[in-house]
């Protein structure tokens, strides 16, 4: 029996230039625009240009906040919107990665409630301004999703805000990616196939939901040898950004899973970049269920023959030396087995030892 609840409000725009082509869309959300990005790839990219040129094309002012570093913090969130506070800002433009987009949420926030970014943390059913993401990496899929992941140094851990902020529109142009270091390439492709997996792999999963990720797991597929040699062509990189979107509309129905939880750790403490810290776990989290039926048609999908060389293909791409101790091992599972909603997610029962085997995983090498 077919049983779900599909919502995911944002409109996508996807082509070469969509931005500059489709500027009249900006008039509607106002005469004033903050856009928020980080220090560095959006200036290289061409991302910033195409944004300030339909925005002076539509004849809409702008300040920019380009301060947005990886893994943002609430600090940050907070410091874009008091330097912009006095301004009559109607909507926002994100630019970046996972970390701009997810900042931009948080900032658009404050401006509609005019409170503290701590207050994010607290505060149930909050609404913010407008905000149009241009995803510059093919991974996080936020532009499709309602979710804000921010890092709280009070709690020593990167934290979803709990708040439901879906962009406006999602702007896609491939091209934005070209540059990439071809390890960030990867990086985010394979947090791009853990979102698709963790959605469907998933308690809240639906027809709707696996309906996404198998599309997206086939377009993965298509990438792997290139992703493997490094010779990317724009449809490969079109083919990664849509199966990344593809993956932010499936797991804003149903979450994501235990990778997502026990990678935050990799991430604050070790500094292990998102999509690999998250990569790294799949063969010990794979190998935990025990239902492997969907596990089998997601591999399929891929072209993959089995949970071993999906192991062997992610260790080398991702060319992660991390080594665990056993005191890590303890203090990262306790700290898992604390986080309810990831727990949740997994259709399985999960114990203390399956989630230490999963961590210990990471060693054999
Ligand atoms: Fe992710």
């Amino acid at each position: 029996m077919f049983n779900f609840n599909y919502h995911m409000p944002t409109k996508i725009i996807m082509g070469p230039d969509c931005v500059k082509k489709n500027s009249r869309v900006l008039r509607k959300f106002g005469d004033f625009c903050l856009i928020v990005t980080g220090h560095g790839s959006s200036k290289i990219n061409g991302s910033l240009e195409d944004a300030i040129s339909a925005l002076e094309h539509e004849d809409i002012k702008y300040r920019i906040f380009d301060e947005v570093e990886e893994n943002p913090s609430l600090e940050t969130v907070e410091k874009a919107f008091m330097e912009n506070s006095v301004h009559p800002v109607d909507f926002i433009i994100a630019i970046g990665g996972g970390s701009a987009m997810d900042a931009a949420k948080a900032v658009s926030l404050l401006f509609r409630n005019r409170i503290t970014a701590r207050e994010l943390l607290s505060m149930k059913n909050l609404k913010g301004i407008p905000i149009l993401s241009i995803p510059t990496t093919a991974g996080t899929g936020s532009e499709t999703t309602p979710y804000s992941v921010l890092t709280d140094h009070q709690e020593s851990t990167k934290k979803n805000i709990g708040q439901v902020i879906f962009s406006d529109i999602a702007f896609l142009d491939a091209r934005y990616t070209i540059n990439l270091p071809h390890h960030i390439t990867v990086s985010t492709a394979i947090d791009a196939f853990t979102h698709l997996a963790e959605g469907y792999l998933n308690r809240n999963s639906s027809i709707m939901s696996d309906i996404l990720a198998e599309k997206g797991f086939i377009l993965f597929g298509e990438c792997i040898s290139a992703l493997r040699n490094g010779c990317i062509t724009i449809r490969d990189r079109e083919k990664l950004m849509l199966a990344s979107t593809l993956a932010g509309m499936e797991i804003s129905q149903t979450g994501t899973s235990l990778p997502h939880g026990m990678g935050y750790p990799l991430t604050y403490f070790k500094g292990v970049p998102h999509g690999t810290a998250n990569g790294i776990l799949y063969e010990g989290y794979l190998s935990i269920f025990k239902d492997r039926r969907k596990i089998d048609r997601m591999l399929e999908l891929a072209g993959i023959s089995g949970i071993a060389e999906l192991g062997d293909t992610f260790r080398e791409l991702l060319k992660c030396d991390l080594v665990l101790s056993e005191g890590e091992i303890t203090q990262y599972t306790e700290s898992m087995l604390c986080n309810d909603t990831k727990l949740k997610n997994h259709p399985e029962h999960v114990t203390r030892d399956d989630i230490a085997g999963i961590y210990r995983s990471i060693n054999r090498k």
